[in-house]
């Protein structure tokens, strides 16, 4: 095991927080066998459907990120008896759809974008009022696009600018909706299906193109009524959920920075275990399949309503590739690390219909652009995406804008690049991958934590 990590605490005068940075040395090929954390989004629906079910849920594999952990503070706050998590596993006393009580508090989602959406599905249907806020970048995140249906399902929920914080008043009941969605959120749909769960008559979804499901399978194994069709969704009211136990698989979105490493390391040869692979969150493999990448899916199963395989993952030389709307809905998140793989690739790379990318934890596409052509590669930014030409990544220094995605693909082009790399703001690459340093490391990266 080759485990480099050295820290190093220079503190400032300031009274503001040292910002966590990383040093990250050009590598050679990656190796092993590891399992990332569990996912983010499957774990955070685990915590609020365990919440509201009808009785104890035992979850395992929850990942102990810090979106994660706000979740399951604010459902505490609501009277939520929660034990653990230790070792990723949770035992969530469920109180019932009807039996959330007032938090004393404001509902503090720290970074959590999803947190923020479901949980507004779920406080619409309650009898008492609530507060959600979060920090500096969730503050910036837009809200119309869940304030607005929820509010046409006769809800009262109010945030001022657009941005949280958000007000929530109870109202005497709800009704169905029959929604189209004007932007592909899973987010979005989310709310307004847990919503469903407390209105009256049928509650219809409509998306332009595929999100992720992990809501309708969660939903239906807690016996839900739902129906799926192709690009519709529809939801009757529920008396209650049953329980059920659960178990995550390790997250595709994290799995993905390995992947794109290995791929581009040569002499690499990793295997990730245990990785969600449900085909609404594919789309990174299927775009670097498209691009050369050798990645092979082993023992495929289903946990819990959900595909998992292990992937195995080895060096192999990459092609540029256009990606389109559809295939951006299907790999949002893994958007920033496809970029780096983008950077690397022999031939021009364009990206569209990822306007979205605009309003994640950071401007995605602002941030990608300036750090790679920090790096020295030619990048043009458009509105909803960007065009890279591939070529050799040079050392220097990026701005990871407090957003840990950013972070972490910035940690793949150091390990990749000719000279070292420093990625500043790395302090929320824990909201999603606590410990990502220590198992980078251990498969051959060289990241030297330190703050300033
Ligand atoms: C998520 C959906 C995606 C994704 C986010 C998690 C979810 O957001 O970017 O990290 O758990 O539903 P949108 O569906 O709003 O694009």
């Amino acid at each position: 095991m080759r485990l480099t990590m050295t820290v190093v605490l220079v503190m400032n005068s300031s009274a503001a927080a040292p910002a966590l940075c990383y040093q990250v040395s050009p590598g050679s090929s990656i190796t092993g066998r590891i399992r990332v954390p569990g996912d983010k989004s499957i774990s955070h629906r685990a915590v609020i459907l365990g919440a509201l079910a009808s009785g104890s849920v035992a979850v395992t594999g929850l990942l102990e990120g810090e979106d994660v952990k706000a979740t399951i503070a604010a459902f505490r706050a609501m009277g939520v008896v929660i034990e653990g998590p230790v070792a990723g596993g949770v035992t969530i006393h469920g109180v019932g759809l009807h039996g959330l009580q007032a938090s004393a508090e404001v509902l503090d989602l720290g970074n959590s974008g999803t947190a923020m959406r479901l949980f507004s599905g779920v406080l619409v249907g309650q009898s008492f009022r609530s507060e959600l806020d979060g920090d500096a970048s969730l503050r910036r995140r837009p809200m119309r696009r869940i304030t607005e249906p929820l509010s046409a399902m006769g809800a009262r929920i109010e945030a001022t600018t657009g941005t949280p914080p958000l007000h929530i008043t109870p109202v005497s009941g709800l009704h169905g909706i029959d929604y189209v969605m004007p932007v592909a959120s899973a987010q979005v749909k989310s709310a307004l299906l847990l919503a469903g769960l407390y209105a009256q008559g049928q509650t219809r979804v409509r998306e332009l193109a595929p999100t992720r499901d992990h809501t309708e399978r969660m939903l239906r194994g807690f016996g839900v009524k739902l129906s799926v069709a192709a690009g519709k969704v529809a939801v009757q009211p529920a008396q209650r959920l049953h329980p059920v136990n659960l178990a995550v698989p390790a997250d595709l979105s994290s799995a993905a920075f390995f992947l794109v490493a290995a791929s581009l390391a040569g002499g690499s040869n990793l295997l990730l275990e245990s990785v969600g692979v449900n085909p609404t969150r594919c789309g990174v493999l299927t775009i670097l399949q498209s691009m050369g990448a050798r990645i092979t899916r082993l023992h495929e199963h289903q946990v819990c309503g959900e595909p998992v395989a292990d992937l195995a993952v080895s060096a192999a030389p990459l092609q540029a590739t256009d990606i389109d709307a559809e295939a951006v809905a299907l790999a949002i998140d893994e958007l920033p690390v496809l970029c780096i793989a983008a950077a690397m690739a022999s031939g021009t790379t364009r990206i569209h219909g990822a306007g979205e990318l605009r309003h994640k934890e950071c401007d995605r596409i602002a941030a990608m652009v300036a750090g790679l052509q920090s790096l020295g590669i030619e990048i043009h930014e458009h509105r909803d995406g960007m065009t890279i030409v591939g070529g050799r990544l040079q050392g220097g220094q990026v701005d990871s804008f407090g957003d840990h995605r950013i972070a972490m693909a910035f940690a793949v082009a150091g390990h990749l690049a000719q000279g070292p790399v420093q990625v500043r703001g790395c302090e929320n690459v824990a909201t999603s991958f606590p410990g990502f340093v220590e198992i980078a490391c251990q498969t051959g990266f060289v990241i030297e934590p330190y703050r300033i």
